[in-house]
Formats: structure tokens, sequence, C-alpha cells
């Protein structure tokens, strides 16, 4: 067997977490590779709604394994607090979630140096989500960093105190940012011990026995493609790789073991925090868009910039990912709009550009858009595409022809059941 690989395409919250749940039903094992608790990702079923950020979005099914992959870092204080969450759904966590032994800890110090290091950035900061996730991938690469199997060590304090000097002694610097450590350390030395209560695995081990045994694995990503540490709008990304790839690095699956690549978009594209956005809309088409799709972040709860497709920097996210089929997410959202408009290529410096470019933060970049007529209608109770408006077939198809990979699934609300296959 392969692994499925399902990603954002955009700048993250292109909608994972409900894809991942309405697809679960087809796999074994649901396996996240990269990020942390930057993630939000949201489900919605029953009437209730649902935020998760460690765990994967596989965990309301019963029988499905989930994973948390190598790649992934995690507060062990926000996994806890996922967990109590849940505990009215009695889900058997001992059974059907399993942690990789190598996954990197986010230590409360980890926390203050991301803020430290924003307050320092000013004007220039990358609008992280604060949760410690840059210094936690730079202790990982820098060979300093703790893992969960760590916990299990006898050594364990005196690894954690090693590390937490390095990080004071950092902190020192930044001598304008106060912060009480200790309130930060009781919790997460509790929450080391909710951790313990989970199966740390070698998870490269346990999914490529899966693969042999014919399971099914969906790897879930977190973040988008354009967030990416390599190929996103740098410096303003996250600091892990979002990207296909990721999977091979944060699953330990071979490339030659990569199945299908579900690739998810928004109907229109949103961007959380700073950074270049080239379609944004400052005007009231980007109020609107905003209101009508709810578009405050899950995790942070800010406000999220809005604009149109852009499709400059969605061609760049299949190649880079090599996408196989596409999920197009809030297509109800764009009803309240006559005209819809796409970015088929940028100008810049009077010249016609198709490539998405090096640089786009401080280039001027003029997006160039097609005009396509809106559908005018709320979508929310469409159970068929075949009844879906002439207009919304027409958005479907113009994109499948520029992008030339299909559009599988288009999703019309929030809810499970609001998701209707092309
Ligand atoms: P993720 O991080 O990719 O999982 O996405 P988020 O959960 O951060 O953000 C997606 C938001 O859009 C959530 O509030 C979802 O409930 C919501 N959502 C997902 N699909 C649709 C859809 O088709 N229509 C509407 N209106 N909302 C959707
Ligand atoms: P999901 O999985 C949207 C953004 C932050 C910030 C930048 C770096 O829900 O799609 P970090 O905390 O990683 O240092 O922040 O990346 N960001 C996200 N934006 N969705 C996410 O995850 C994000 N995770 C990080 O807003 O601009
Ligand atoms: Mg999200």
């Amino acid at each position: 067997m392969k692994v499925d690989v399902l990603l954002g395409l955009q700048w993250g919250d292109e909608g994972k977490g409900k894809i991942v749940d309405v697809l679960t039903p087809s796999y074994d094992i649901i396996a996240r590779f990269q990020g942390g608790p930057n993630a939000g990702h949201t489900l919605e079923f029953e009437g209730i709604k649902h935020v998760l950020h460690t765990i994967p979005s596989g965990i309301f099914h019963p029988n499905v394994i989930n994973i948390v992959g190598n790649g992934v870092v995690i507060d062990p204080v926000i996994f806890k607090a996922e967990l109590d969450k849940l505990k009215p759904f009695n889900i058997n966590f001992e059974a059907r979630l399993l942690i990789s032994k190598k996954a990197h800890l986010i230590l409360p110090t980890h926390k203050l140096l991301d803020a430290a290091s924003e307050q320092a950035k000013g004007k220039n900061k990358i609008g992280s989500t604060l949760k410690g996730i840059g210094p936690t991938y730079m202790d990982k690469t820098g060979r300093n960093g703790l893992r969960v199997g760590d916990i299990f060590l006898p050594n364990f304090q005196d690894k954690y105190s090693a590390l937490v000097e390095k990080h004071i002694g950092i902190l020192e610097h930044h001598t304008d940012f106060t912060y009480d450590l200790e309130m930060l350390e009781k919790p997460w030395f509790e929450a080391i011990e909710d951790l313990k209560t989970l199966e740390a695995i070698d998870s490269e081990h346990y999914l490529n026995s899966a693969l042999i045994h014919g399971k099914k694995v969906l790897a879930e990503g977190a973040q988008g493609t354009m967030l990416d540490i390599d190929f996103g709008t740098y410096p303003f990304v996250t600091s892990s790789n979002t990207v296909t790839a990721g999977t091979c690095t944060g699953l330990g699956i071979a490339p030659t073991k990569i199945g299908n690549v579900i690739g998810i978009f928004k109907a229109y594209c949103t961007r959380v925090g700073s950074g270049p956005f080239p379609t944004e809309l400052l005007d009231n088409d980007g109020e609107l868009m905003r209101k009508e799709g709810n578009e405050f972040g899950a995790t942070t709860g800010r406000p999220r910039r809005c604009g149109w497709l852009d499709l400059v920097q969605l061609r760049y996210a299949i190649m880079v990912n090599g996408v196989s089929e596409l999920a197009m997410m809030k297509s109800d959202v764009l009803g309240i709009f006559d005209h819809i408009n796409i970015c088929t290529h940028y100008k810049i410096n009077g010249q016609e550009v198709r490539d998405f470019p090096y640089d786009v933060t401080d280039l001027e970049i003029e997006p160039i858009y097609q005009q396509l007529e809106g559908w005018r209608c709320d979508l929310t109770e469409l159970d068929d595409f075949k009844n879906a408006p002439l207009a919304l077939k027409n958005y479907v198809s113009y994109l499948e022809t520029q992008l030339s990979i299909p559009i599988r699934v288009i999703s019309v609300g929030p809810d499970r059941k609001q998701t209707l296959n092309n």
C-alpha cells in the first residue's frame, strides 16, 4: 500500500481538518507529519464544532488509529488540554492515539523565545501564533532538542534543565522582555505525566509495517504550501516543510511510497499573520468575504486577510506537491458576489509573470484577473453537484482547465455533510 497525503495549497486554514474527517472512513490510520499547536483544524458534525491542534483529525472515527509523527512538535500543555476537551466523547486514546518517540517537545522557554523574538522584530514580525514553533524546530536542527522518548529516561530532568539554561542565556539578551518561567513550568511537568499515559512508538516502523500489511494511511498536513520553510513566502513562513516531501521526513515514509496527493484550496484566498499576499482585498469585498466566510483564526482568533483566488500561487503549490486531485472549499462563501475574480497571472515591471516569483515581498505585483459570473445563491443545502448552479459548474471547470487537475470534492459548508463529490 501507499500513503495518501492531504495538505493545504495556500496559506493554511483551507479546511484540512474537515476533509480529513470526511475521508477517514476510507482509511485505517491518520498521521500528522509536521507542525504543532500553531495548527487549528476545525471539524463539524452533529451540531458540534471541534478544533484540533495536535491530535489528528481522524480521532472521531472508531477503529481508526491516529498517529502524531516524528515531524510534529508537541506542547504537552496544549496536548493535555485537547485530550481533556475530548473526554466527554469517550475516545479510547490509549488504543487509538500513538505518539512518535522522535517528535520534539515544545518547552515553556521555547514559547518565551518565540514571544521575545517577535517583540524584537517590531513591525517586521512574522505574526507567529507564539506557540514556540520556530524556537523548537531551531533546537531540533541545532541538535539541542528534547524528544518524546526522552521523557521516559531517568536523566530527563537534567536534559530539560540544561536546555532551559541555554534558553535563559538567550533571553537575557532581550533586556525589555519579562517573564515568569516558574508559572509555566508547573503545568508543563504535570502535562508530561499525561503524555506518558499514551503509547510512544517508533512511528516509522509502525507505519511501514502497517503498509506491508495492507493498511490504508492518510497523512494530514498542517499549515499550507505558502507557509513552507523552503517554498513559502520566506521569511513570513512557519518552520517546517508543509509540502508532500514533509511526509517522507515527518513520518519515515519513502518517496516511492507516496500515493495520491490531495491538495486543498479555498475558492478564494486567506492569510493570517504578516507577509505578502498578492491578491489581498483591502476593500469592501475583502470585508464581505471575511464576514461571510467567518474568517477568524481557529488558533488565535485573529481576523484572516482575504482575497481572490490566485492561480499563479496555486499552480506553484500543485507543482511542488505533485498534487493528483483537488478539493475546493468554502464555495458557499462566494455566493454573495455578482462577479468573481480569478488571478491568472501577475504584472511585474510591465512584464507578464506566470511562475510564482522569488520575491513577492518587495516587488510591486499587479494581479491580472479573469472575471467569471457569480452564482448568487445559497449553496449550503446543495446535496449533489449535478444540481449545482451553472455558474458554479463553470467556475469549477474553468479551474480544472487552468490547473490541469480534477477537482474531486466541492465543499459548501463547514459540516461533514456539506461535502459534494464531482
Ligand atoms: P484547517 O486549518 O485547514 O483545518 O482549516 P480551519 O479549521 O483553520 O479553517 C477552516 C474554517 O472553515 C473552519 O471554521 C471550518 O469549519 C470552515 N469550513 C470548512 N469548509 C467550509 C465550507 O465549505 N464552507 C464554509 N462556510 N466553511 C467551511
Ligand atoms: P493550520 O494547520 C494559518 C502562520 C502564522 C504566521 C506564520 C508563522 O490551521 O492551517 P508560527 O506560529 O508557525 O511561527 O507562525 O504562519 N500559521 C498559520 N496560518 N493556519 C495555520 O495552521 C498556521 N500555522 C501557522 O499566522 O503568519
Ligand atoms: Mg487552521
